[in-house]
C-alpha cells in the first residue's frame, strides 16, 4: 500500500524580533498580561512591502526541497495554506509557483483557507493525492504575514499581541515502506460560530450578520453607509476574536480529534513520541497535554518565540523539533489544530 511521507521539511521566520516590551510602546498592554495569558515572549515581523507570505513560503520551500533531494521544478502540485494572502485573488499557490520558477505544464496549485487548521487540512488533501497516485512531489506550505493586518491600537490588543509572521513547508512523496508515513488524518468543521473568530471585510457579505436590516436604506445608498459603518467605524478589516469561546472550544476539540486519530489506528496517548499542536496559545497546549497525560518531553511548543503563526505554526514547530533531533526515524508524531471556522483536525505520522 502507498502512504505519503514527509521527505523534506523547512521553515523561515523573518529577522525582526518584536518583544512584548516593543508592543507596550504602541498599545496599553504588559509583558506580564501577555505571558500569563498566552506564554508569548516575542514574535517575528516580516519586512513590510518586501516580504510577503509568498516570499517567506519560498524560503521555507527551498529548504524543504533541498532536504527532500529534489529541485523546486520537480514539484508537481502546491497546497498553500494562509489566512493572510498576498492578494485577495489569485491565491498564493500560483504566486509561489512563480517565485520558485516552476513552469512545467503538469503543475497544479490550490489555496486552503482554513486558518489555524489550514496546515492539517492541506496535509490531508495532499495525502489523498499521493495515495491516489495523482502526484509524486507535493509541496505543502503554511505561511502568514499577520503583521500587515493587525490593529496595533489598544482597541485591538486582545488579538494583536498573539500573532506573528513566518512560514513552514514540507515535501510529500509516496512511500511503500510498511507502516511508515501519514497513517491517518481527521478533519472537522462547525460553522455555528464562524463570526466569533473572523476577519469579515473585505467580503461580499453585504452586512449579513451585522444587522443590515436595521439600517432600512435602499440598496444603492446602503452600500456606502455599510462601508462607512462597518469598515471605517467598526474596523471590520481587523480580526475579531471571542477569546474565551475559542479557549473553551479548543481545549475540548484538541483532545477529541487526537483520540479519534489514535483510536483509528488502535493506539493510545502513550504511543505518541511527539505531539506538535498548533501554536494557538501555550495555555491551550498545556491543557491538552494534561488531558492526554503526556510528559513535557513529548510535546513541542515554540509559541514563546514566534507567537501564533496560524497556518505556519505546525510546520515551523515540526521543523524546529526535527532539527533539534526530537523527531527520529520510527517515531509516532501527532499533529493537531483547532481554529477559526470553527475547524479542527489531526494527523498521525510514523516518521
Ligand atoms: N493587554 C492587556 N490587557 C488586555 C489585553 C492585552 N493585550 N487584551 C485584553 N486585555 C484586557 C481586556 O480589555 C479585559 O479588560 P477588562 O477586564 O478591564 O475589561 C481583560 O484584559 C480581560 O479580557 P479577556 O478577553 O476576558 O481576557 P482573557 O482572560 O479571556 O484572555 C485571551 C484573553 C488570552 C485571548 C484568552 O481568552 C485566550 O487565551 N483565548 C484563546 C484564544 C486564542 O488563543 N486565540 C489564538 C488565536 S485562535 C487560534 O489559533 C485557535
Amino acid at each position: 500500500m502507498v502512504n505519503s511521507k514527509i521527505a523534506g521539511i523547512g521553515f523561515y521566520v523573518p529577522e525582526q524580533v518584536v518583544t512584548n516590551a516593543d508592543l507596550m510602546k504602541v498599545m496599553d498592554t504588559s509583558d506580564e498580561w501577555i505571558q500569563e495569558r498566552s506564554g508569548i515572549k516575542e514574535r517575528r515581523y516580516g519586512k513590510k512591502h518586501e516580504e510577503t507570505p509568498t516570499t517567506m513560503a519560498a524560503n521555507a520551500a527551498k529548504i524543504a526541497c533541498e532536504r527532500a533531494g529534489i529541485k523546486p521544478e520537480e514539484i508537481d502540485f502546491i497546497v498553500f495554506a494562509t489566512l493572510s494572502p498576498d492578494y485577495y485573488f489569485p491565491g498564493c499557490g500560483v504566486l509561489l509557483q512563480r517565485e520558485l520558477g516552476i513552469t512545467h505544464k503538469e503543475m497544479g496549485a490550490i489555496d486552503i483557507r482554513n486558518q489555524c487548521s489550514g496546515f492539517i487540512y492541506s496535509l490531508s488533501v495532499a495525502d489523498q493525492f499521493i495515495k491516489s497516485g495523482m502526484y509524486k512531489n507535493i509541496l505543502v506550505v503554511g505561511s502568514e504575514m499577520h503583521s500587515m493586518g493587525l490593529d496595533f491600537t489598544t482597541r485591538g490588543r486582545n488579538v494583536a499581541v498573539l500573532f506573528g509572521d513566518g512560514a513552514g513547508a514540507v515535501v510529500l512523496q509516496p512511500t511503500t515502506e510498511e507502516g511508515k508515513g501519514i497513517l491517518t488524518t481527521h478533519l472537522h468543521s462547525d460553522g455555528t460560530y464562524a463570526e466569533e473568530l473572523a476577519l469579515i471585510s473585505p467580503g461580499s457579505h453585504g452586512g449579513k450578520h451585522l444587522g443590515k436590516e436595521q439600517f432600512g436604506f435602499p440598496e444603492a445608498l446602503y452600500g456606502e453607509i455599510f462601508v462607512y459603518e462597518n469598515l471605517i467605524e467598526n474596523k471590520t478589516y481587523y480580526p475579531n476574536m471571542n477569546g474565551q469561546l475559542v479557549f473553551k472550544t479548543a481545549v475540548t476539540k484538541f483532545p477529541e480529534v487526537i483520540m479519534e486519530a489514535l483510536n483509528k489506528v488502535g493506539m493510545t496517548p502513550v504511543d505518541i513520541d511527539l505531539l506538535v499542536p498548533h501554536q494557538a496559545n501555550l495555555r491551550i497546549a498545556q491543557f491538552v497535554q494534561k488531558t492526554l497525560r503526556l510528559p513535557d518531553d513529548k510535546v513541542y511548543n515554540n509559541i514563546m518565540k514566534y507567537g501564533n503563526t496560524t497556518a505556519a505554526s505546525i510546520p515551523i514547530a515540526l521543523c524546529e523539533a526535527w532539527e533539534a533531533g526530537k523527531v527520529k526515524d520510527g517515531d509516532l508524531v501527532c499533529l493537531a489544530a483547532f481554529g477559526s471556522g470553527f475547524t479542527w483536525g489531526s494527523a498521525l505520522i510514523r516518521w
